[in-house]
Order: C-alpha cells, then sequence, then structure tokens
C-alpha cells in the first residue's frame, strides 16, 4: 500500500509541475515567433507609418555629420544577414555569458556607425514603442544610405525579429577576408543561394566607403607569402598606396574604397578594369575569374545594369533568415529583459 501511494502522489506532482510549466510557457511562446517570418513590403504601413520617413531622416542626419557613415550603416546589413540571417544579432553587445560579433575577426576596429543604428530605434520607439525591429531598422537604413548616396531607390521587406543571442563564432567562421580570391567568394555566395551575379553586384556596394592599411598591406608587399606585390594592380595606383601605407605604418590609416568613396555609382567597376581596385577580395574579380570579370565588365560600361543587379541582390540577401526564437528589443544592444527570464526558465527545466 504505501509505495503505490507514494508512487501515486510523485505523478500527481510530476503531473501538476508538466501543466504549470505549460501554461507559464505558453503566452511567453506566443509572444516570441520565430525570427524567420513572411517578409512583406510595407509591412508597418498600418502599425508604424512612420517608421520608414523616420529611420530615412535619421541616415540623413548622420551623413550631414559623417559622409562616411553611409557606408558604414550599409555594410551592417552585409554583415548582420550573412551571420545566421538578417536578425540584428549583429548589433548585441558582449555580455557576461555571451561573445557578440562586434568584436569578430571582420568587425573589430571596422564596423562602425552602430550609433546611427540607436538614433533611428529611439525615434522609432517613440513613435510606435515595441513595434519595430533592429533588424528592420538595418535593412531600412542600408537601403536610405544608397538612396541618399545617389543609388538606386527600392521598396524593402520588413517584418523580421531581432535574435536572442549573437555567435562570434559564427561572424568569425562565414565572414570573408579582404585576402580571398573569387572562386572563393563563388562558392561562399552560392551557399547563400546567391549568384556570381549577385557577388559581384553585391560587391559594387564598395562604390562607397574606405578601407584601412590593415586590409591591403600584405597585397601592397606579400601578396600570397612571396615577398611581392599583387602583381594585378596599376602601378601608379600601387605608388599612391605605398604612399598611404608604409610597411609597418599606421594600420588604421584608410583610403576611399573606390575614386569616389561619397558617391554611389558604378565607378568601383570602371576602378577594377583599370586595375585600381582597393581590396584584393576586388581587384581579384575582374582579374582572378574569367566569370566574374564578365559582370564587372558589363557593370563598369552600364551602369543602370549595375543598380537592377544591385537593388536584386540587396533584396535577396535581406531575405537571408534562420528559423530561431525572435523578439522586438527595445534597445538593439541588448535583449529584452522578457526574453532573458525565459532563458532562466529554460536552464531551469
Ligand atoms: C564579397 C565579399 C566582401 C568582402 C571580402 C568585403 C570586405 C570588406 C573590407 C575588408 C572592408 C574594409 C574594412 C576595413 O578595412 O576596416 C569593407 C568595407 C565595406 N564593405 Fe565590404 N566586403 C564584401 C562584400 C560587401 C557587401 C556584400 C557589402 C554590402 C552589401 C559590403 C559593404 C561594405 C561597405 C559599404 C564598406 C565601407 C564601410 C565603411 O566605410 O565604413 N561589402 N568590406
Ligand atoms: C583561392 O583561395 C582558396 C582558399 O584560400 C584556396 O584554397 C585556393 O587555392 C585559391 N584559388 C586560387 C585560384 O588561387
Ligand atoms: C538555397 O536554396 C535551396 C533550394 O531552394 C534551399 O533548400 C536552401 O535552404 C537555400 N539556402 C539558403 C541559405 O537560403
Ligand atoms: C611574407 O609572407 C610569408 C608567408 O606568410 C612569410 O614567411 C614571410 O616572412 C613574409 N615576408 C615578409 C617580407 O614579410
Ligand atoms: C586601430 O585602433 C584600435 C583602437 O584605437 C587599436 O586597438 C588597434 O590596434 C588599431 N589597429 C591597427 C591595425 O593598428
Amino acid at each position: 500500500m504505501f509505495p503505490v501511494e507514494r508512487k501515486n502522489r510523485r505523478i500527481m506532482i510530476i503531473s501538476f509541475l508538466a501543466a504549470s510549466l505549460v501554461l507559464y510557457l505558453c503566452p511567453l511562446l506566443l509572444q516570441q515567433p520565430f525570427a524567420a517570418a513572411q517578409l512583406r513590403r510595407g509591412f508597418y504601413s498600418g502599425v508604424c507609418p512612420e517608421a520608414q520617413h523616420v529611420v530615412r531622416e535619421t541616415v540623413r542626419r548622420a551623413m550631414a555629420r559623417d559622409p562616411r557613415s553611409a557606408a558604414s550603416v550599409m555594410r551592417l546589413q552585409f554583415h548582420d544577414c550573412f551571420v545566421n540571417g538578417c536578425d540584428a544579432s549583429l548589433l548585441l553587445d558582449d555580455t557576461p555569458s555571451m561573445l557578440g560579433e562586434k568584436l569578430s575577426l571582420s568587425n573589430i576596429n571596422s564596423l562602425r556607425s552602430y550609433e546611427v543604428i540607436d538614433e533611428a530605434k529611439e525615434a522609432v520607439e517613440r513613435a510606435c514603442p515595441g513595434i519595430v525591429s533592429c533588424a528592420d531598422i538595418i535593412i531600412m537604413a542600408a537601403r536610405d544610405a544608397v538612396v541618399l548616396s545617389g543609388g538606386p531607390k527600392w521598396e524593402v521587406k520588413l517584418g523580421r525579429k531581432d535574435s536572442l543571442s549573437a555567435s562570434q563564432e559564427a561572424s568569425d567562421e562565414i565572414m570573408p577576408s579582404p585576402r580571398a580570391n573569387a572562386s572563393s567568394l563563388v562558392h561562399l555566395f552560392e551557399r547563400f543561394n546567391l549568384s556570381i551575379t549577385d557577388l559581384v553586384a553585391l560587391s559594387g556596394s564598395h562604390s562607397i566607403g574606405m578601407g584601412r592599411c590593415f586590409s591591403i598591406v600584405f597585397r601592397l608587399y606579400n601578396q600570397s607569402g612571396t615577398g611581392r606585390p599583387d602583381p594585378h594592380m596599376d602601378p601608379r595606383y600601387r605608388f599612391k598606396l605605398d604612399q598611404l601605407c608604409p610597411v609597418n605604418g599606421d594600420g588604421n590609416v584608410t583610403g576611399g574604397l573606390d575614386a569616389t568613396p561619397t558617391k554611389f555609382d558604378n565607378q568601383y567597376f570602371k576602378d577594377l578594369v583599370r586595375r585600381r581596385g582597393f581590396l584584393n577580395s576586388d581587384q581579384t574579380l575582374y582579374s582572378g575569374d574569367g566569370r566574374t570579370r564578365e559582370v564587372v565588365k558589363r557593370f563598369s560600361v552600364n551602369q543602370d545594369a549595375f543598380f537592377t543587379a544591385f537593388v536584386e541582390g540587396m533584396v535577396k540577401l535581406g531575405d537571408l533568415q534562420v528559423q530561431q526564437p525572435g523578439e522586438i528589443r527595445k534597445n538593439c544592444r541588448e535583449v529584452n529583459k522578457q526574453s532573458e527570464r525565459m532563458d532562466r526558465m529554460r536552464t531551469r527545466f
């Protein structure tokens, strides 16, 4: 008699705990749909019609303070979307239990203008609190940066959720090096279903912005360990870069990624054809692979073809998503308190 009673009581307690857990988690789970949502144009037009205008004006103000911020903001979309999808994981600051992406190999001392996204988020939160994700703000701001730099206009798809975590390891593993050659870039982009045309068009984002000497000294003085410079460089351009970036100079000094670094145009491709690409990963698209070279040549003589392909590439890049829980963060730099509570629940049971 006695052992049976004890067993029944144990079953009752376990059922009670299980039921409480389900009841407790249900509302949380409903508030935390998966980050991989159906994206669509005009997603916020009913619930936050001001969002797009507010983001555009924030980017405009940032560019008035610092023209380079257009490029820096636009780059955030690439570095966010390639690492576990476009989920603003990039924006999370490190915590005692999580190494975020800001200090990964490609991002440390390089990504900038995080504060522009913060400013846009604060302004959007004032207009409609708790509605617009940081992930969508990156996508809108990247588009606005291109438009305000003289590039093409397009309507972005929205409806993303913000991640609950970030991964420095994933960023280190995925993001390409400035040393990359064309065939490795083709393969990398293939992993994301991005074609050779997408690769070349998206690299055309280097039509705006700056790169550091740190990213090019190897090709100026010791390409592939040869002790020689990259042979695929116009000697006069190389002479200029040698002066900008002497051996043992300051790695943080910057140079334009193309000859017109604040104007979004096809100058970047004209430069590649003339062997005046800044990064090895740029010049290789012309000098390192016949398939990418054809696309570079086409864009160098047809800016409209570049703009059309660029928009297509940015939309595909913005479509990258993974199945992970998400939320609308209050502050782009940290997950909401509520989800911290949920994480604690998960580890307790
Ligand atoms: C194809 C592979 C790519 C490689 C290897 C690459 C690499 C780099 C590197 C090394 C820099 C300079 C960083 C520094 O020296 O601190 C840079 C800058 C930049 N990248 Fe890329 N990138 C690639 C593709 C892209 C894509 C797809 C986009 C956007 C859609 C993008 C947007 C930018 C922008 C706008 C800058 C200038 C940022 C600034 O001035 O702050 N890049 N990239
Ligand atoms: C391109 O780079 C990859 C990875 O670094 C390397 O394995 C490959 O041999 C290179 N290809 C060419 C054609 O240089
Ligand atoms: C690429 O496309 C294939 C086939 O449509 C799909 O199964 C896969 O999930 C896609 N990969 C990415 C990273 O989107
Ligand atoms: C060039 O790179 C190779 C391989 O990384 C290295 O062994 C060599 O010492 C370097 N040469 C110079 C001059 O830095
Ligand atoms: C660039 O500046 C940062 C911060 O001031 C410093 O930590 C880093 O070592 C510098 N990087 C290079 C390549 O000189």
